[in-house]
C-alpha cells in the first residue's frame, strides 16, 4: 500500500462505516467519508481529523444517482470502495406482513445503491494499482445458515426485507468478482457480526460487540494483498457460507 492509497466509505458518518474510516485512516489511507447528510458527514470528519486522520467528507446518498455522480466526478483517485451504507427496515415483520414498498425501500439502499455507487466509481478503481471493493453484508444474508437446523440463525423469527437484501448483495458480490477478476479488482463481502449501533438498537437482545470490532474484517478485506481472495464472504472467524 502506498501513502496515497485512497478509500471511499459510504454511510461513514456513524456506526461501522465510521470505524472503518477511522481504521483505514489510521493506516495512512486518505479517506473520503461519504454521508447522505452534509452536516453529519462534516461532524464525523472533524472528529476523525482531530486524531490526525486525512479524512474528507463527501455527500453521497446511495439512493440518489445525482449525489453519486457528483461524488464520483469530484474524485481523481480511488483504490478502495467500501459499500457500507445500509438500513435494516422493520426487524419484526415476517414475509406475510411485509409490503412491496418496504421490500423495495430496503433493496433500494442495500442492493441497488451498491450497484449504482460501484458502477459510478469503477472507472476510477480500474486506474488503481490495487483496487478493492468490500460489500458490507451480514450473516443474516446467508441462506445456508438460515436453512441449517444446527445454526442459531435457523431459529430466529422470519423476516423478509433485510435478509433478502443481504442475500442479494452476496449474489451481486459474486457476480462483480467474476467480472472484475481479470482486471485485478478484488471484490468481497464482509459480515461484521452483530454490533451495537443505531441499526441494532431496537433489537430485543443485548449486543456488546462494538462497531470497531465489526469494522476489523472489512478493513482486512479492503487491504488484501494482490494474491488475496475475490468473490468470498468473510467474518472474523473465516469464510461464511453463502
Ligand atoms: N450493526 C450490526 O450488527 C450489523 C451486522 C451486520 C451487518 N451490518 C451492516 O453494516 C452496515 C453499517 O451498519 P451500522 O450497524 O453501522 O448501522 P448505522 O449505525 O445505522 O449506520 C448506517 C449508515 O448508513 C447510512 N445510510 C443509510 N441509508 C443511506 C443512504 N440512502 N445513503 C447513504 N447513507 C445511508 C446512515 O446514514 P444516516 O446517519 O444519515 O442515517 C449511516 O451512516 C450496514 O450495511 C448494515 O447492514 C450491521
Amino acid at each position: 500500500m502506498t501513502e496515497t492509497t485512497t478509500a471511499l466509505v459510504t454511510g461513514a458518518n456513524k456506526g461501522i462505516g465510521y470505524e472503518v474510516a477511522a481504521a483505514l485512516a489510521a493506516q495512512g489511507v486518505t479517506v473520503f467519508l461519504a454521508s447522505r447528510d452534509p452536516q453529519r458527514g462534516e461532524q464525523a470528519a472533524t472528529r476523525l481529523r482531530a486524531t490526525g486522520a486525512d479524512v474528507h467528507p463527501i455527500v453521497l446518498d446511495v439512493t440518489d444517482p445525482a449525489t453519486i455522480e457528483s461524488a464520483a466526478t469530484s474524485l481523481t483517485r480511488l483504490d478502495i470502495l467500501i459499500n457500507n451504507a445500509g438500513i435494516s427496515g422493520p426487524t419484526n415483520e415476517p414475509p406475510s406482513a411485509t409490503t412491496p414498498r418496504t421490500l423495495r425501500d430496503v433493496l433500494e439502499t442495500n442492493v441497488i445503491g451498491v450497484l449504482t455507487v460501484t458502477n459510478a466509481l469503477l472507472p476510477l478503481l480500474r486506474r488503481s494499482p490495487a483496487p478493492r471493493i468490500v460489500n458490507v453484508s451480514s450473516t443474516v444474508g446467508s441462506t445456508t445458515c438460515h436453512t441449517d437446523p444446527a445454526h442459531h440463525m435457523s431459529g430466529l423469527p422470519a423476516v423478509a426485507a433485510y435478509p433478502a437484501s443481504k442475500a442479494a448483495l452476496n449474489a451481486l458480490t459474486v457476480q462483480y468478482a467474476k467480472e472484475l477478476r481479470k482486471d485485478g479488482i478484488l471484490v468481497n463481502a464482509a459480515a461484521p457480526g452483530a454490533c451495537a449501533t443505531d441499526l441494532t438498537k431496537d433489537l430485543p437482545f443485548p449486543i456488546t460487540r462494538t462497531a470497531a470490532e465489526g469494522a476489523a474484517v472489512i478493513v482486512r478485506l479492503a487491504t488484501l494483498p494482490a494474491d488475496g481472495p475475490t468473490g468470498t464472504f468473510h467474518d472474523d472467524a473465516g469464510t461464511v457460507p453463502w
